[in-house]
């Protein structure tokens, strides 16, 4: 069967940060299914093995990384086996975050520190990661990079105050790293999904506070990690070649920006 060019992944190589659970495990196993060769990168070693095991079981091709994004040196380790397995890298998801172990607490009670650990994977890690990988891009002469933030910046939700900042920053980030890496013809956009029932997602909350995040959706029913591949494989693929600095909303039509 001929496959439109497109939107064919087949032989792309993508990493997915946070690849091992909830979300970015969805995306590792579709970008696969699609034929992309898959690097799944996470902090939780055993998992994005696991992962890549199950893919590669499944007659894909994976490889399953323990990386810290917010680590230089581990981000750029995480470049170097990517290359070193399968010869380059067309894609970047930067998923990986510290979300759902965080507690939903008022902002006068976050620790410092707890602040500072999400600046530093929601926000250094994007940056750290992007800076591992455009080498190999630059090479390739193309690239795409795709940053998961969060529908919580259109909406200011609370309660998990340096989270959403960090969200907020990742769409300026993605802004403006979109017009430095232009001229390498690498596009740089940004995803923002609404409450989503990631297996982890689940694990961290009660349904009463996941009902009342869902609310207000023009497509009234919960969101699972599913509804957002579309989106990031469409941002990963040449489908979205003149598309670069945006953000797109993934919520089920709740925030319309
Ligand atoms: N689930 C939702 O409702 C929702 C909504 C909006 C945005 N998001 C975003 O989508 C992405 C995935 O969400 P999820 O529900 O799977 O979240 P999650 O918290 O379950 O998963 C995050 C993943 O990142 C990994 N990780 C954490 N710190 C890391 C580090 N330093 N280095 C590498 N990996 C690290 C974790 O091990 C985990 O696999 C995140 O960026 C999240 O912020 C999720």
């Amino acid at each position: 069967m001929p496959t439109n060019p497109r939107f064919d992944l087949e032989g792309r190589v993508a990493i997915i940060t946070g690849g091992g659970k909830g979300i970015g495990k969805v995306y590792a196993q579709e970008f696969a299914r699609a034929g992309a060769k898959v690097v799944t990168a996470d902090i939780d070693g055993a998992a994005a093995e696991e992962v890549a095991a199950g893919i590669v079981r499944n007659n894909g091709e994976a490889l399953g990384l323990r990386t810290d994004v917010s680590d230089e040196a581990s981000a750029n380790a995480m470049a170097k086996a990517a290359i070193d397995r399968f010869g380059g890298i067309d894609i970047l998801v930067n998923n990986a975050s510290l979300m759902s172990v965080l507690p939903r607490r008022s902002w006068m009670e976050i620790p410092v520190k707890e602040w500072d650990d999400v600046m530093a994977v929601n926000l250094r890690g994007l940056l750290l990661c992007s800076r591992a990988v455009v080498p190999a891009m630059k090479t390739r002469g193309r690239g795409k990079i795709v940053n998961i933030s969060s529908s919580r910046v259109w909406d200011g939700t609370p309660n998990r105050l340096h989270y959403t900042t960090s969200k907020a920053g990742v769409i300026g980030f993605t802004r403006a790293l979109a017009r430095e890496l232009g001229e390498l013809n690498i596009t740089v956009n940004a995803v923002t999904p609404g409450m989503t029932l990631s297996e982890t997602q689940v694990a961290t909350t009660s349904n009463n506070y996941a009902a009342t995040r869902s609310g207000g959706r023009a497509l009234g029913r919960d969101q699972y990690p599913e509804d957002l591949v579309g989106t990031v494989m469409f941002l990963s693929s040449s489908g979205s070649d003149f598309i670069t600095g945006q953000t797109i909303n993934v919520d089920g039509g709740k925030a319309m920006h």
